[in-house]
């Protein structure tokens, strides 16, 4: 008899880690944990945590016999910037785990009768602008806009919503009759900025970097132009995304990927923000011309209109609640503990 379990891998990731603090709360059955690091001693108590490789075949395959998954958040990935030093590893990671955890979630659907829900973190990386006058001209791309990334990471996330597509609509070209198949639905994220975690590898890292490095007294120079503009999210409401996503009924999905977004504001912008709360602060610019590049690609904003109508999808963080009742309380609390 397999134990019915959720499966998180990446779990010790930064988008890991918040949502296990939220689900450690509201679900009664086994969380098992997948992630090359060891958790945190204070998350290791509410998981079942496996270390190793989402690439680990055997481990896999064990997880398979040992366990049922109604759900499994794949959050494990190399982000932009890191994917760049080695493009080769990215794509197995990003793309080669990906294909093995669908695989597993559709072998189980079939097997168990009923779909496995697979849910995927996307990422404004799955766009690609071609230059600024582009970016300026088109501020809220919609899903199906500008689909061109220019990254080892965009590219891997964008094959692996299509992957994730096929295996929940076309699996095996399965006729109507035989609907057990994986039920795959997709978040595009922003930029996200915990209070709690530092992220790494990713090229919107100089908003939350900026950030953490006030909060320590510690001068930062930001790797990009101070007119560079993305959309941000507050880790909380990535993970009400992520879950409230995951509870929708299937029937009010219209897309496999939806948008979501929060605020967008420049970097100069994220740096007055960080100066009304630490008011000593050194930032300074001193662009990258690579992270640079990545960031021009993406766009100003998306439009999350659809998933705000399908699934009521509505951020709680607005910026000025960002970082006033969120970012700051927290942050001084964690650098003065
Ligand atoms: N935060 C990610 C990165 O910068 C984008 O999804 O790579």
């Amino acid at each position: 008899m397999r134990k019915k379990a959720i499966l998180i891998t990446g779990a010790a990731g930064e988008i890991g880690d918040a949502l296990i603090h939220r689900l450690a709360d509201s679900y009664s059955d086994e969380i098992l944990t997948l992630d090359l690091q060891p958790m945190n001693a204070e998350v290791s108590r509410k998981v079942t945590h496996m270390q190793g490789s989402i690439l680990d075949k055997s481990l896999v395959d064990r997880l398979v016999s040992e366990y049922e998954f109604d759900a499994i958040y794949h959050l494990a990935a190399l982000l932009s910037t890191r994917a760049e030093f080695t493009p080769d590893a990215a794509h197995q990671v990003n793309v080669g785990g990906t294909m093995q955890l669908l695989e597993l979630a559709a072998q189980q659907s079939q097997w168990r009768g009923e779909p496995v829900k697979f849910i995927f973190p996307s990422s404004i990386a799955a766009y690609g602008l071609p230059d600024l006058d582009t970016k300026h001209a088109h501020p809220q791309v919609r899903e199906w806009e500008w689909n061109d990334p220019t990254t080892m990471y965009g590219c891997n996330k964008l094959y692996c919503e299509l992957l994730g597509g096929y295996y929940s609509k076309n699996y095996k070209q399965l006729s109507a009759e035989d609907p057990i198949m994986v039920d795959f639905r997709a978040v595009r994220f922003p930029g996200l900025i915990s209070a709690f975690t530092v992220p790494s590898g990713g090229t919107s890292d100089y908003g939350p970097e900026m950030l953490h490095a006030a909060a320590q007294g510690v001068p930062y120079a930001a790797f990009v132009r101070e007119d560079t503009t993305i959309p941000f999210m507050a880790m909380p409401d990535a993970v009400d995304a992520l879950l409230d996503m995951a509870a929708a009924p299937r029937e009010n999905l219209s897309r496999v990927v939806y948008n979501v977004t929060c605020f967008a504001i420049s970097a100069a912008e994220f740096r007055d923000q960080v100066l009304k709360a630490f008011p000593e602060a050194e930032i300074t610019f001193k662009p990258d011309v690579k992270r640079q590049g990545i960031v021009d690609s993406w766009p100003m904003d998306t439009d999350d209109s659809l998933a705000r109508k399908d699934w009521s999808w509505e951020p709680k963080y607005s910026l000025e609640r960002c970082f006033v009742e969120y970012l700051v309380p927290n942050i001084k609390n964690r650098y003065t503990d």
